[in-house]
């Protein structure tokens, strides 16, 4: 592409990942959460935020609803949008990575293709995390009535519903939220991604 001709990053000049993980004493990761809407990814993922920074571990949310209001706005939910709402999240969240911060990323992500896009682009960094609460369990939750909607027709495309939910084959950890509180959940995240910020 010609333009990218003209573009002359400045990646050797800027202070390295090393030196930001050092100020911040811990080192940057990508936790992902993947599951249908409904099951808990964000309610965990608030929760979490609040443990992290009990332990002095520095986070930021990315959620699908959130950041489908920002810098995905228009966005929709066919196979081709998903995949660039993904692709987009993945960019933000290995940015944020590279800074060292502690990336909690809550997106439906329905497919093994999506997060092994996302996975591509974050690198070796990336912790999925399948929030496997089954569909029946989300749709009697139904917090935000779309699973209602959709099954009226009124919404096209909805995971789980009129559109494909994959599950992972292997995450780094499953956890079904249906008999499980949201600290118990949080407990369970913490024993596997404490161990990967902490150590500096
Ligand atoms: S993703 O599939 O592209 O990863 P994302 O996580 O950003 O989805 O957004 C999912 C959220 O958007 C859901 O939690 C729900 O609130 C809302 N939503 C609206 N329409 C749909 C739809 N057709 N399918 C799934 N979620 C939808």
């Amino acid at each position: 592409m010609k333009q990218q001709e003209n573009i002359h990053p400045i990646f050797d000049k800027m202070q390295s990942r090393e030196a930001k993980e050092q100020q911040l004493r811990q080192r940057g990761i990508t936790v992902w959460f993947t599951g249908l809407s409904g099951s808990g990814k964000s309610t965990i993922a608030v929760a979490l935020e609040h443990r992290l920074a009990d332990q002095g571990i520095f986070s930021r949310i990315l959620d699908g609803d959130n950041i489908r209001t920002g810098i995905n706005r228009g966005l929709g939910f066919s196979e081709e949008d998903r995949r660039e709402n993904i692709r987009r999240i993945a960019e933000v969240s290995k940015l944020f990575t590279e800074t060292g911060i502690v990336t909690l990323c809550a997106f439906v992500s329905p497919t093994n293709d999506l997060r092994e896009m996302a996975r591509e682009i974050i690198g070796e960094d990336f912790v999925e995390i399948y929030v496997s609460t089954p569909l029946e369990e989300c749709e009697r939750r139904d917090v935000k009535g779309l699973y209602a909607k959709a099954r009226r027709g009124e919404i096209k495309d909805f995971t789980g519903i009129t559109s494909p939910f994959e599950a992972p084959d292997s995450p780094a950890l499953a956890i079904d939220t249906t008999n499980l509180s949201v600290e118990e959940a949080v407990e369970r995240v913490l024993e596997i991604i404490v161990p990967k910020i902490k150590h500096i």
